[in-house]
């Protein structure tokens, strides 16, 4: 379970303000479980971890299977948004961190694409299909996404070229809505197999429905212990108390950026494996609450790599942000440093010692340090990193937002902001249905 300790905070705040907040959070809390609040017709991602039935779990392993008896090594995940940080984010915190280089894993290697329009990377996705037997996992909610749309269009071609388009059929799973868009069509047409992302679980909340579970479990991950970790804490987090750890923490974040101008929020980690985490976190927060001219921007670090980068301004810049450290108290895996009898490096101090021994040492006097320079720090912890661990965070930051995009006062559940770009670049792009755009953005380029 995830736990929350906001002691780095408390030089910051008064101890009345923090029971404020917490009231407005248990309000708020109290309008995400009635129900009752804006976006209310998506909340389906709050019951996911208990409710998802066995036969989902076991036809995510069944593709799984089946693409492991046909040979496949390669298998494409293509989607943009919330419909690839959460696998991407869950793959990258449990894989080995030098898998490609080991080959490791025996699973089949999993690559994510349609998350960019970079032709670059996409004709380097060719080179690599070329060399491996491939498959393809397509999401898309609406089915309608440019970037992933334009990803498929390729992958597929390759896949019908290379295998023929009966195997193509067997070889390419499309997640999508249950009825509508291009996506779906295609695969009615092609009789690909198809999985629902439901109506009511919006994009950066569905790493836990098959847009999520999927591409984990192909990638030879446990997406039974990923949901019980998920059950575990959704079940801790539907308590009303102060203690709630999510109250908490929305409580405090609110508290630090309504009251003392913390207009930015820093994700941090002390662990590579958690870069990603850091990045679905961001979606998930930027998505749910900038909006109305409201919100705090939210930036993500890996530290100790970081410290030597970022580090400078955090310590000493301009006092606008806050951190959020994810801990993992305990490191799955052991190396000590050893003695060296010339000692030339000067390390012999810490011959016996373990990495991560220096690891939490760096985090405590980064705390200490950042804490001096006015930096306030909550911490969440998580005992290592795992399945059962990592459903928890998702669904703790899943919930927790909901507390607190609705303690500021914003609908954390849809994203008008999202579709600017997509107008102009379909006017741009003279997209059929775009005219009249089209006409007017190249009248104002030429001005
Ligand atoms: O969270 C969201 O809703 C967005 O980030 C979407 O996931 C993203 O835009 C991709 O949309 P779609 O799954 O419809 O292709």
């Amino acid at each position: 379970m995830v736990k929350i300790n906001i002691g780095g905070c408390s030089s910051f705040v008064k101890e009345t303000e923090y029971k404020n907040y917490l009231e407005k959070a248990l309000q708020a809390f109290d309008v995400l479980e009635s129900e009752t609040g804006a976006g209310n017709d998506f909340l389906g991602w709050k019951h996911l971890p208990s409710g998802t039935p066995e036969s989902l779990v076991k036809e995510c392993e069944d593709i799984r299977d089946d693409w492991k008896s046909r040979g496949v090594e390669l298998v494409v995940v293509i989607g943009i948004g919330g419909s690839y940080l959460g696998a991407k984010c869950a793959v990258e915190a449990l894989s080995h961190s030098f898998a490609r280089e080991l080959r490791h894993g025996g699973s089949m290697d999993v690559v994510f694409a349609g998350n960019n329009l970079s032709e670059e990377y996409t004709a380097e996705l060719v080179d690599l299909m070329k060399e491996k037997s491939t498959a393809c996992v397509v999401i898309s909610k609406s089915g309608t996404t440019t970037e992933p749309a334009v990803a498929f269009r390729i992958v597929k071609q390759h896949i019908e070229d290379t295998y023929g388009r009966a195997e193509a059929a067997a070889r390419i799973v499309a997640v999508t809505d249950a009825h509508k868009g291009a996506l779906k069509t295609l695969s009615t047409q092609e009789g690909y197999r198809t999985f629902v992302v439901p109506d009511n679980v919006g994009g950066r909340f569905s790493v836990l429905t098959p847009v999520g579970l999927l591409p984990i479990a192909l990638a030879g991950f446990d997406i039974r212990a990923l949901l019980a970790g998920a059950a575990e804490e959704e079940k801790a987090l539907s308590e009303r108390s102060e203690d709630n750890a999510a109250v908490a923490y929305a409580a405090m974040r609110n508290l630090l950026h309504s009251e003392y101008g913390k207009a930015i929020e820093v994700l941090v980690s002390f662990t590579p494996k958690f870069q990603y985490l850091g990045e679905w976190w961001k979606q998930l927060y930027g998505e749910s609450e900038g909006k109305d001219l409201k919100g705090i921007y939210p930036a993500s670090v890996v530290y100790t790599t970081d410290l030597h980068s970022l580090g400078q301004f955090v310590q000493d810049g301009a006092r606008v942000m806050f951190e959020t450290v994810v801990t993992v108290e305990k490191s799955n895996r052991s190396v000590i440093i050893g003695s060296d009898p010339q000692n030339l490096d000067q390390l012999n101090y810490l011959a016996g010692r373990h990495v991560e021994h220096c690891n939490a040492m760096a985090q405590l006097g980064t705390k200490l340090a950042h804490i001096d320079g006015g930096v306030p720090q909550l911490e969440i912890s998580v005992e290592s990193i795992n399945e059962k661990t990592l459903g928890a965070i998702f669904y703790f930051f899943e919930f927790a937002c909901g507390v607190s995009a609705y303690i500021l006062g914003v609908n954390p559940f849809n994203q008008p902001g999202v579709e600017a770009y997509k107008k102009n670049m379909f006017a741009l792009l003279e997209k059929p249905g775009f005219e009249e755009q089209t006409k007017a953005i190249k009248a104002r380029l030429a001005e």
